[in-house]
């Protein structure tokens, strides 16, 4: 079999790419290099290609690809408010122009990669996959649009999909030499591995009086190793059923951004100063999934999930990261 990942230079795409490379398959990567790093697709073909470039796309899709895995969008809710037409052309109408030349050449198998932003703010944590679709921020409406997207190309052209909605993707490979480098950083795993390395001089929390434990959102935290592997268990059962299909991506269990900061003092022995801010627009105070699909039908289970494993990793390439600038 032979998959193209698209996005593949990216934080989770490369991390695939390493599971990917345990395994029989042949495997190419497409990226256009606009967030991702090159040196991750090494020992694999690479084609430099703008989603947005519909004739190189068309020539690339020639190659007899059977199923492919789509990683590139832009992630960054809050920008998604500010530019939402940056975030409609790329995660959407892109996404259409590689699902065409797809149908085109007849590659009918897709594995996209789907949010828990998909859910909005939604009742009570764990929230299952049957939960209502409501976004409540551009982001997440570009996510639920391609999930939609999608049913009407399977029921019209048989292209037959698997969404994975992850929850908050975190953590570095456990091997120490790929990891999360977002630029400008977001996401609070990192941020507060910076306050704790000096890179930064304290974590913002956006805001402590949600009605939850502390005060503070709480997230499902998932190491990127684990959504690797559950991309993997994906993929084989996509090949052999053949049926589309949705599954959340997350560990069961919610932890506080104050917990989190406990967890990285500990395990980084340092003190991290904290600066207290009003909330971020468009964060919902809960998203913890319920990840019982994923588990009974793919038989997936979350290794590397806990924590102290997440936050040590992330910590090991934060210090590589310092070194390095
Ligand atoms: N947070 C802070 N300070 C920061 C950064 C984040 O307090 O400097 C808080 C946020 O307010 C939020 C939590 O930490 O409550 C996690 O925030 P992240 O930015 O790390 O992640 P999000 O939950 O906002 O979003 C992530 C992905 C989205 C995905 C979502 C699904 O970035 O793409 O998880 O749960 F949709």
């Amino acid at each position: 079999m032979k998959i193209l990942v698209v996005g593949g230079a990216g934080y989770i795409g490369s991390h695939m790419l390493r599971r990917l490379q345990k395994t029989n398959y042949k495997v190419e990567v497409l990226d256009n290099l606009s967030t991702g790093y090159e040196e991750n697709t090494l020992g694999f073909q690479f084609h430099k290609c703008d989603l947005a470039n519909k004739d190189q796309l068309n020539s690339i899709l020639q190659n007899n690809y059977d199923l492919v895995m789509h990683f590139a969008s832009y992630i960054n809710v809050g920008e998604s408010y500010l530019y939402p037409q940056k975030y409609y052309e790329n995660n959407v109408n892109n996404t259409m122009n590689l699902l065409n030349c797809m149908v085109d050449q007849k590659i009918l198998n897709f594995i996209f990669s789907s949010s828990a932003a998909v859910y909005g703010d939604p009742g009570p944590s764990p929230i299952s996959e049957e939960e209502n679709i409501n976004p409540v921020n551009p982001y997440g409406q570009t996510k639920a649009m391609v999930e939609n997207i999608l049913k009407d190309y399977d029921r019209a052209y048989g292209l037959k999909s698997t969404c994975l909605r992850y929850f908050n993707a975190c953590g570095a490979h456990l091997d120490g030499t790929i990891g999360e480098s977002h630029n400008p950083e977001t996401h609070l795993i990192p941020l507060v591995l910076q306050a704790a390395s000096g890179r930064k001089n304290s974590i913002t929390v956006f805001g402590d009086d949600y009605t939850t434990k502390d005060g503070t959102c709480i997230r499902d935290y998932i190491h990127v190793m684990d959504l690797a592997e559950a991309h993997l268990l994906a993929l084989d059962s996509l090949r052999s059923k053949q049926i589309s299909n949705i599954y959340n991506i997350g560990n069961n269990i919610g932890f506080s951004v104050k917990e989190i900061i406990e967890i990285a003092e500990d395990v980084t022995q340092r003190k991290i100063k904290i600066n207290i801010e009003s909330r971020r627009k468009g964060d919902p105070a809960q998203l913890v999934a319920n990840n019982k699909k994923i588990k009974e039908e793919l038989n997936w289970t979350a290794q590397y999930s806990d924590l102290k494993t997440i936050i040590s990793s992330a910590w090991q390439w934060e210090k590589k990261l310092l070194q390095s600038n």
